[in-house]
């Protein structure tokens, strides 16, 4: 029976999905299956873009049946000569003889190397730029060679801005009933398919993509049709961002791939030890056993991350078989901008880290750390030292430069003036597991409203960004004017990584993401989910879609200006007893003459430039309250217990005795 997906008003796709495949061309084990994509364009003309792998040709042919209704098939395009594209055609051919097939010349000639049909009768030559019209559609085709063989094409329509893109942009595993990219969680569940993907089918051709996308950049693409995997129809621009990182060889993540090859367990605790030294230096790592894992899964790593360190017995006086054979396929991949290291094991003769060391030496761009790491048979204490300073070497690759500014730039900023932009407040949220965490932003801004998209700069510091950055989803909760300080203690001023935040505060729910949002003092919150993010110095900017929203109340938002003037308490609100340093954010005061350089106030964490002097006055006459939701400030010899704060309405229980 047919099984279509309808892709536009006129377009449909007709291809098939193939999950006994156990091995994608003879090398790639595919767990998740393969689609091949076909789509047939129904204008005044039809129109069969490529056919597919002879695995799933039963429904293939029903399918174009189906559509085509008794219609006449008038064009095929041959994009792709590939058998996973092109097997069937043969016998589309004879199922539709009126079928002129569209293909250049190279096409041409692999057609007849493949196939002994007459292909001259019904062929229609195109070259670069050459036009089609099909009646609504006008189809347009792009050479481009080597990606993934020299004769592929893709074809453009010119009126609804389609990119059928023939391997490009393609992934493993099967469509599991959603045609589409934004149909499922693609960033989080299939980018480690679609990199394994690119890395090991066209990854050695990383010039001839980025060709292809310098071509591309000049057409205003509404939708990306591949052979394999999603239709890219929102978001394309975020699959171009790692197209774009992935060929031209540029880390998508500072982390290292550890690489080992062991016999009998040695070199794998060289390599373990080695890990566990990064870890500790807060250096993500990424371990494959290459005798348990096929070379394509430690190669998508390697494009992925900026360090990679391969850790090798010597085996018949060479590399171990399976880190030869990795070694030879990363090379033939052209992986190129990496730093590198090594980590060598011999009972009587090692010479894996230099026969190493020689293969990765002749990749493009490649820097070698210096000393390779020798172990005879195991690691002993001296090694041990040995790998630490590995580990420290490889670290120090990570940390960033410090940039000395300039004070009279500085001169010229006056701080207070970013309190008069007119920021929000926020509660930003992330769960990792059990831990559910959250801190105090003013920087949450829409992005754009199509897609749904916002962005949060969280410092880098707090352990929020630690989570959203592991699970790469969170929540906003939009604070209004009615929020007390005790909403801006409890997120703010401790740290979630000594506190469970969540564990006294009651007004929250959990959106379908898992993640908490506050439901007190809050008119609205968003759920979203990380599609990019970019370092910038001490913070780090998340671009996230939406994917939840609420409105929760209509009180007004608060603002960063109605925080400092009727939230945080007044510096100064209590006449200092004792002379010191005040805490121009919090009001903690620091008793002393002298504040230390590098003091840290033990409530909110800010330093000394957010201190100031206060000296020592007479007690005044009489008492102070001050409201802890207004900043209202009441004076008399009592507070009485039925008071009401004549600005917010609160009661005699959020006011706070100053003195
Ligand atoms: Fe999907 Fe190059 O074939």
């Amino acid at each position: 029976m047919y099984c279509t997906r309808k892709v536009t008003d006129d377009i449909v796709w007709v291809g098939g999905n193939d999950r006994r495949l156990s091995v994608f061309e003879g090398v790639y084990r595919c767990p998740s299956g393969v689609s091949y994509n076909s789509y047939l364009i129904k204008d005044e003309k039809t129109v069969l873009m490529d056919t597919v792998d002879s695995a799933v040709s039963t429904v293939f042919f029903e399918n174009i049946e189906h559509e085509l209704s008794g219609r006449p098939l008038d064009y095929v395009v041959v994009q792709h000569m590939e058998p996973d594209h092109s097997a069937t055609l043969a016998e589309l051919v004879l199922r539709h003889p009126e079928a002129k097939i569209v293909a250049n010349a190279k096409l041409a000639v692999m057609i007849k190397q493949y196939f002994d049909f007459d292909l001259d009768s019904r062929l229609v030559s195109v070259k670069e730029g050459d036009v089609l019209e099909t009646g609504r559609h006008r189809l347009t085709f792009v050479m481009a060679p080597m990606v993934h063989w020299p004769e592929v094409m893709v074809t453009f329509d010119l009126t609804d801005g389609l990119l059928f893109s023939a391997d490009a942009f393609g992934t493993f595993g099967a469509l599991d009933g959603a045609l589409f990219a934004d149909e499922v969680d693609f960033f989080r569940d299939h980018l480690d398919e679609a990199r394994r993907y690119y890395c090991n089918i066209v990854g050695k051709y990383g010039v001839q993509v980025m060709a292809l996308l310098r071509k591309a950049s000049g057409l205003k693409i509404n939708m990306i049709l591949p052979l394999h995997g999603f239709v890219w129809r929102r978001g394309i621009g975020d699959i171009l961002e790692k197209y774009i990182k992935w060929a031209t060889y540029e880390p998508e993540e500072k982390a290292v791939v550890i690489a080992y090859a062991s016999v009998y367990g040695n070199t794998k605790n060289a390599a373990e030890i080695l890990a566990c030294r990064l870890s500790e230096l807060g250096v993500k790592t990424y371990m494959y056993d290459v005798s348990m894992t096929t070379p394509d899964h430690v190669i998508a790593a390697a494009f992925k991350c900026s360090h990679i360190v391969f850790a090798s017995t010597t085996y018949n006086a060479g590399i171990f078989v399976r880190m030869e054979e990795l070694l030879h396929d990363l090379a033939a991949h052209n992986l190129q901008n990496r730093t590198v290291a090594f980590i060598e094991n011999g009972t009587w003769a090692a010479t894996s880290g230099k026969l190493m060391r020689e293969i990765v030496s002749c990749m493009k761009n490649m820097t070698l750390i210096d000393s390779t790491v020798s172990l005879k048979s195991s690691v002993k204490p001296e090694k041990r030292e040995e790998l630490a300073l590995l580990a420290e070497v490889i670290a120090a690759g990570f940390r960033k430069p410090v940039v000395p500014v300039d004070p009279a730039a500085l001169a010229a900023i006056e701080p207070t003036a970013f309190n008069k932009l007119s920021y929000g407040l926020f509660v930003l949220t992330a769960r990792d597991g059990n831990k559910l965490n959250g801190c105090i932003i003013n920087t949450a801004q829409m992005l754009t409203d199509s897609p749904k998209r916002i962005t949060v700069a969280v410092n880098k510091q707090n352990y929020t960004h630690e989570m959203i950055e592991k699970t790469g989803v969170f929540n906003v909760s939009v604070l209004t004017e009615s929020v007390p300080m005790k909403t801006f203690e409890q997120f703010g001023f401790k740290s979630g990584r000594d506190a469970e935040k969540f564990l006294d505060f009651g007004d929250f729910e959990i959106a379908s993401n898992g993640v908490p949002y506050i439901t007190a003092n809050t008119n609205a919150f968003f759920s979203a989910k990380v599609v990019s993010a970019q370092e910038f110095g001490t913070h780090t900017l998340f671009v996230a879609e939406v994917t939840e929203a609420a409105v929760l109340s209509n009180e007004p938002s608060v603002t960063y200006a109605y925080y400092f003037a009727h939230i945080k308490p007044k510096k100064n609100a209590a006449p200092a007893q004792k002379s010191g340093w005040v805490c121009k954010t919090c009001g903690y005061v620091y008793e002393g003459d002298t504040l230390p350089e590098d003091f840290e106030c033990p409530i909110c964490k800010h330093g000394p430039e957010d201190f100031e002097r206060v000296e020592a006055e007479a007690k005044p006459e009489g008492h102070k309250w001050v409201c802890e939701i207004c900043g209202f400030e009441y004076e008399g010899d009592e507070l009485p217990a039925d008071f009401e704060c004549p600005l917010c309405k609160h009661g005699a229980a959020d006011f706070r005795q100053v003195y």
